[in-house]
This record gives C-alpha cells, sequence and structure tokens, in this order.
C-alpha cells in the first residue's frame, strides 16, 4: 500500500519511539524538580545577569525576578537562580496541562518535525485543518458557531472578531464592553480594554461604550446594566456594532456574573441586530467546561467568540450568518506547527475526566475557595477576603485590596515560591490561573504560601 511522505512521518515507529525516548530523557531530568526552593548560592550571580539583561535589552525590567531555565513539572518550575517556584500564573494562563507536561511535550515534538515551523492562512498544514475542524465541532456543540479562523493571540483574533461584527452590521461602529473590561494590546483593543494606565499618550476614538459588571452587593446591577444598553442604544441606534464582552472579568478583577444578569441583554442585542461576541480568550478552558458560554448556559445567543491562551492559537469563531466576505480576514500567520499540534492535543486532554460539574476542574475550584476562605476566617481573619472566581480562575483580596499593598504582596508572594499576578482596580485581587493538572497536595502548599505571606506582612 502506497501512502505519503508526510504520512511515512506520521506512522514510522522509528520517530515514535525516538520522541518517546526524547520525551522521557526529559522527564526524568524534571523528575529531580520535588517542590519549591530557594535560589541556589552558585546559580545567584548568573541568575541575576539574566535577569538584568533581559530588562536590558528589552528597555524595561521584569516585573518579576523570572527567566526560566526549560526544565519543570507539572505546576513547578527552574528559574535562572535555581529556585524552583510554583506556578500559578502560568505564563497568564498559557499552560493549562503544566510545565515538561509529557504529551504536550509530545505532540510539540510532532510539530517540530514538520517542514515548516509557522503556518499560514495561504498554504496550511494538516495541523491547521486539524485544529479548525476540532474546536469548530467542539464550539457548535453548545452554540450556532460554526468556523473558526486562526490567528496568532487574543488580541489579534479580537480585532477579527470586530472586523466580522462592523463588515456584517455595516456602517455600525460603535462597540458596547464592560466597564473594567480588558481586550488586549492593539490600538483598538486598546480602546476596548476600560483601564487608562493601559493607554496613556494614546488618543482616544470614543467608539467603546461601558455597562457596568454583575455586583453581587447590589440586587439592582441586572437593571442597571440593560438599562445603561438600553440608554445607549438609544442615543446610538444603528451605530453600534456589537457587544463584546468577557463571561467573566479577568484582568477588571475576577467578578464572575450569573446567567440571569447576562441573559437581557444578550436577548436585547438579539432583538436589535447587534451582535453577540463573547471574549473567552482568559475564560476557554477554565471554568468546568469547554466554554464559559456552556458553563453560563448562553450559547444560544453567541454569534462570535474568540478564544486564545491555552488554546495555544487564537482563534476567531463565527457563525454562518457572520462568515465574513473574502478579504476581511487573513494575515501571514496562523500559528506554528508546534502551538497547533499542542493546542490539539490539550483539546483531546481535556475531555479526560477535566470538564463538567464533578470534573477535575470544578474539583480544583472547590478545594482552593474553601481553603483560601479558611484561611480568611482563621490564621489570616479577614485578610484573604471575597475568595472568587470560575474553575481554574481564582482570586482573593488581600488587606484592603490597596495597589501598593498588594503588589507588595504578590511580589513576596514570589519570593516566598508562589508565583501569582494581580487584578482588578478597587479593590486590587491577587489572582491565579491554576494549571488543570495540579495535585491536591500542590494546592495545599500554595495555601501554605498565601498563609506563611500574609502572616508576615506587606
Ligand atoms: C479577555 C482577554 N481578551 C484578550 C486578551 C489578549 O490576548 P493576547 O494577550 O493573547 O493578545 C486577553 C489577555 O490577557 C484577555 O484576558
Amino acid at each position: 500500500m502506497s501512502s505519503l511522505f508526510g504520512q511515512q512521518i506520521d506512522n514510522s515507529t522509528k520517530i515514535e519511539t525516538l520522541i518517546k525516548n526524547l520525551v522521557t530523557e526529559v522527564e526524568q531530568i524534571n523528575a529531580q524538580i520535588k517542590t519549591v526552593q530557594g535560589a541556589r548560592p552558585e546559580f545567584l550571580e548568573a541568575g541575576k545577569n539574566w535577569i538584568d539583561k533581559t530588562g536590558q535589552f528589552r528597555g524595561r525590567p521584569l516585573h518579576y525576578p523570572y527567566v526560566g531555565t526549560g526544565s519543570g513539572r507539572g505546576p513547578f518550575v527552574e528559574l535562572q537562580d535555581g529556585s524552583i517556584k510554583l506556578d500559578l500564573i502560568n505564563g497568564i494562563g498559557i499552560h493549562l496541562m503544566g510545565h515538561g507536561n509529557p504529551r504536550v511535550m509530545q505532540a510539540a515534538l510532532r510539530g517540530a518535525l514538520s517542514d515548516i515551523v509557522t503556518q499560514g492562512n495561504l498554504q496550511p498544514n494538516k495541523e491547521y485543518t486539524i485544529f479548525s475542524e476540532k474546536i469548530a465541532k467542539l464550539a457548535g456543540k453548545n452554540s450556532r458557531l460554526k468556523y473558526a479562523w486562526l490567528s496568532t493571540c487574543g488580541t489579534m483574533a479580537n480585532e477579527n472578531a470586530l472586523k466580522i461584527s462592523r463588515q456584517k452590521n455595516s456602517p455600525a461602529r460603535m462597540v458596547i464592553s464592560f466597564k473594567n473590561a480588558f481586550a488586549g494590546r492593539s490600538t483598538m483593543m486598546a480602546e476596548v480594554t476600560d483601564n487608562p494606565a493601559y493607554k496613556v499618550g494614546l488618543p482616544e476614538y470614543h467608539e467603546v461604550l461601558r455597562v457596568p459588571f454583575f455586583d453581587k452587593n447590589d440586587p439592582g446591577s441586572t437593571e442597571k446594566a440593560l438599562a445603561a444598553m438600553k440608554e445607549i442604544y438609544a442615543k446610538h441606534e444603528n451605530n453600534i456594532c456589537a457587544f463584546g464582552f468577557e463571561p467573566m472579568l479577568g484582568e477588571g478583577g475576577y467578578q464572575a456574573a450569573p446567567r440571569d444578569f447576562f441573559i437581557p441583554m444578550l436577548e436585547f442585542c438579539k432583538e436589535k441586530g447587534i451582535a453577540v461576541w463573547a471574549d473567552e480568550v482568559q475564560t476557554f478552558t477554565r471554568t468546568g467546561e469547554l466554554f464559559a458560554f456552556e458553563t453560563l448556559g448562553i450559547g444560544q445567543y453567541i454569534d462570535i467568540c474568540t478564544i486564545a491562551k491555552t488554546a495555544q492559537v487564537g482563534v476567531t469563531l463565527y457563525t454562518e450568518e457572520y462568515n465574513p466576505k473574502p478579504g476581511l480576514i487573513a494575515g501571514t500567520f496562523s500559528g506554528s506547527s508546534v502551538s497547533l499540534r499542542a493546542g490539539s492535543e490539550i483539546l483531546d486532554m481535556l475531555q479526560e475526566g477535566y470538564l463538567g460539574p464533578k470534573g477535575r476542574i470544578m474539583q480544583i475550584h472547590k478545594k482552593f475557595i474553601s481553603m483560601l476562605n479558611a484561611l480568611n476566617l482563621g490564621s489570616c481573619k479577614g485578610k484573604v477576603q471575597d475568595a472568587g472566581g470560575m474553575g481554574l480562575m481564582i482570586a482573593f483580596t488581600p488587606f484592603d485590596g490597596k495597589k501598593e499593598q498588594v503588589d507588595a504582596l504578590s511580589k513576596k508572594l514570589f519570593s516566598n515560591g508562589l508565583i501569582c499576578f494581580t487584578c482588578g482596580k478597587d479593590p486590587v485581587r491577587i489572582r491565579f490561573l491554576v494549571p488543570a493538572t495540579i495535585q491536591d497536595q500542590e494546592i495545599d502548599l500554595a495555601i501554605e504560601i498565601v498563609e506563611k505571606t500574609i502572616l508576615e506582612g506587606v
């Protein structure tokens, strides 16, 4: 039976064995990583040089003294100073399966053996087709989403979403978004983002209109958001192309909202022909189901959905109705062969016990939140407030949620071995993007470090 040369690469038992052996060899080295540890004295100076050099050549120091060595195991990662950190931010949510995951590495190696490093929309390889089919079918299970267009990051996926909304609803140009939204770093996505610190010196385009997000302390917040949307519509009517929203505020403070909060606004958008665009760049794969629109049960309303991060590539998903005309979205890059292979593998892995109300993601969430709440009631009384989020997106408000305090705390947590990040403005919160492969004893360790650091004070 004849076969294509590409199939010979895929089916070669020799290549399969070589890949397995390579990964096993690396795994054995990574297995020396046991738990959190401080810098190793003999690597302290070299480690510092790595940090300094990185800052020097990008023109701005690193936020944390972090340069990785390329070795890691699960939630643990080795840095150039020899320290081992418990990484609960994962490149701001990329490494869903943790560091040095053997299945992800095997998939990545397969991608690396491709004849090309980076795939494009003009000349894709099979990984492009396999990934697009997989994600489009998964997205369509509980929504009307049908097509997937690949790009290299969340910002670019969002740019495509906005262009698609504008073209379909032309000449409408304005976007409704939430207060405290985050949408990325391009000129337009900085505009959609509601954070003045991220657009200092940029001109304002006045194309984004805001509705307030859900406030669990305000029983009228659902009505207020709908009223704000109606007011915006009354003023701008046919000039609104899309309602672009995060199903849970990410950078804006890890605030979740119930289904009932979204429904009246989504009904209103449907009635007025405004595109419903869910920005799931951060929520995708994390909320207990694959998409937060599934967790919230709002799939039928979604016209466009964007993902990136854990998918390893950016994707804009859309319905038949929103399929754009040729020429509107393209671009040289669609993603690397490594990203496409690894992203596909991660999607397959997620089907193996991670999802659903009783899946591992929800188990992790419950354990984490209950332990944070126990700290707040016990040894760290009142200093670990308002623990919450969705699934693997977890946050709490330390002390009074003041920026300086929380920034200082996040840096102290780092030096005590736990990597997290902040989110929100008032209050500022500590957030975690927890890997799905974390073990219970590793959650215990994270909580121990939080407790110790809070008790040390800032
Ligand atoms: C909700 C949301 N949208 C868009 C983005 C931008 O994605 P990227 O940084 O991949 O461009 C992010 C990144 O954090 C995000 O959280």
